[in-house]
């Protein structure tokens, strides 16, 4: 069942990418959605009360970005009190768990926080924690501008359980220019993992950190295997780790697992006392020249009012360009939460253009929708956006989508292994072994 529902996400992924590249490309057509549904009776009683959200958005970045979306919906549901339930620790590395308590304590949130793929379907849908929004797609026309593909990332049995907010590109690699401009340094479109190491060394040997880690969380560097792998192996061989096709000890993996270990040698000191936006924080001070993030790193920059990237810059992980790492935000309706109604609205307020256009911009994510104006957006949305419409999707083992929750974990058990004993067989052996466990895998 496990191997496939992987094939059934690979395949949806795939027709996305070819569904939004035509769209990419022209915007702003408007949303020929059909009639409005008439209210239902819970919608016409929606007056006031509670609406509670559940996420780990708690950075500088992520919480404007969140802030847009309570504007919207304040806009719109005026008497509704809005409960900002925030677990820090990004990734949902601890959100997921208190989460995952509350609702087996029956205390379900009226919406949460999810990544399509696997996190949805395997921790929320298969348990009955999120009802059906089927309905919705119909009644606000989001079936004519949200890609079938990606609306099939978020079903199971014909009904859709999610609506998507914005896509994140999970291999990101932002520098400081000035940092760098100092030190000779000069950075192209693409970097691959060679050059990296040739300007790492080199400025290492000039007393410069090259590299900022925020790993007091273990999925940051989890990412920055993951992003490595893929950089490695190429996004081919990389969804073939998916179903089967390529083993976890395979030569182009042992190999990633070595470079792995040498950027951990450029990292800096004091890597796992902060998180990835303290680690994006003293990038942007010169604490160090590169960092390996998702371009939630973007709303941080954003946040900091350099928008406009002046003294900063971005290109693909090492080895990466080519690859767009599908990294996506949603939010369901809680089966048996308090606020039904409120959650339905607030679904309705994330599904709108205006709200996407309104989030992504200071998220750094582009919006679900194909239909957003690209004149609203800058370059760094820009160039995302056109790396999402040409470039190979793939999906994110550490953000949820890629695999089950099991695989997760063993990767982030292998990689806190590895981190400390640099074997690369033994870590392959233990990713192996996850994923024979998750069911795929040879
Ligand atoms: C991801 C999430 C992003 C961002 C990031 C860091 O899992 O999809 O929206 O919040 O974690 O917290």
């Amino acid at each position: 069942m496990v191997s496939k529902r992987l094939l059934f996400v690979f395949s949806a992924i795939l027709v996305l990418a070819m569904a939004l590249a035509g769209c990419a490309a022209t915007p702003a057509a408007a949303p020929t959605g059909g009639e409005a549904a008439p209210a239902t009776e819970g919608e016409a009683a929606a007056g006031g009360g509670q609406l509670e959200v559940f996420s780990w958005w708690t950075s500088g970045g992520e919480a404007a970005a969140l802030q847009a979306l309570f504007d919207a919906y304040a806009a719109q549901y005026p008497d509704v009190e809005i409960v900002n339930a925030t677990v820090a620790g990004g990734g949902g590395s601890a959100a997921r768990g208190v989460l995952q308590t509350r609702l087996a304590g029956g205390d379900v949130p009226d919406t949460w926080q999810v990544h399509p793929g696997f996190e949805l379907i395997g921790q929320y849908v298969d348990p009955g924690y999120v009802a059906s929004v089927t309905d919705l797609y119909e009644s606000e026309g989001w079936n004519d501008v949200v890609p079938e593909a990606l609306r099939n990332m978020m079903t199971q049995d014909g009904e859709i359980y999610q609506v998507t907010v914005g896509v994140h590109r999970g291999n990101g690699f932002w520098y400081n220019k000035k940092l760098l401009d100092a030190n000779g340094v000069t950075v192209g479109d693409t970097m691959t993992a060679d050059e990296f190491i040739a300007i790492a060394d080199q400025l290492k040997a000039a007393g410069v950190t090259p590299l900022c880690v925020g790993d007091n969380g273990i999925w940051a560097t989890a990412q920055l295997f993951e992003n490595t792998l893929l950089g490695t192996i190429g996004p081919e061989a990389y969804l073939g780790l998916w179903d089967g096709s390529v083993s976890f000890d395979d030569p182009g993996v042992k190999q990633a697992m070595e470079t792995y270990g040498k950027m951990l040698d450029y990292q800096n000191e004091d890597h796992s006392a902060l998180s990835w936006d303290q680690a994006i924080k003293k990038l942007m001070e010169g604490g160090c020249a590169f960092s390996s993030m998702g371009d939630w790193a973007y709303g941080e920059f954003v946040n900091a009012q350099q928008k406009d990237m002046e003294d900063f810059g971005w290109v693909s992980h090492p080895g990466t360009a080519g690859s767009f790492m599908i990294v996506a935000d949603g939010f369901p309706i809680g089966n048996g939460s308090k606020n039904p109604e409120n959650a339905r609205n607030w679904l309705k307020v994330l599904g709108s253009k205006e709200a996407q256009e309104a989030f992504n911009p200071l998220k750094g994510s582009i919006c679900a929708r194909t239909d957003c104006d690209r004149a609203k957006f800058g370059m760094y949305h820009n160039w995302s956006m056109d790396s999402f419409a040409n470039d190979a999707l793939v999906p994110s083992v550490v953000h949820g989508s890629a695999a089950p929750a099991d695989f997760q974990q063993a990767l982030n058990d292998a990689v806190t292994s590895f981190v400390v004993d640099r074997n690369v067989d033994a870590f392959a052996a233990a990713l192996v072994a996850g994923a024979q466990m998750s069911g795929f895998g040879q």
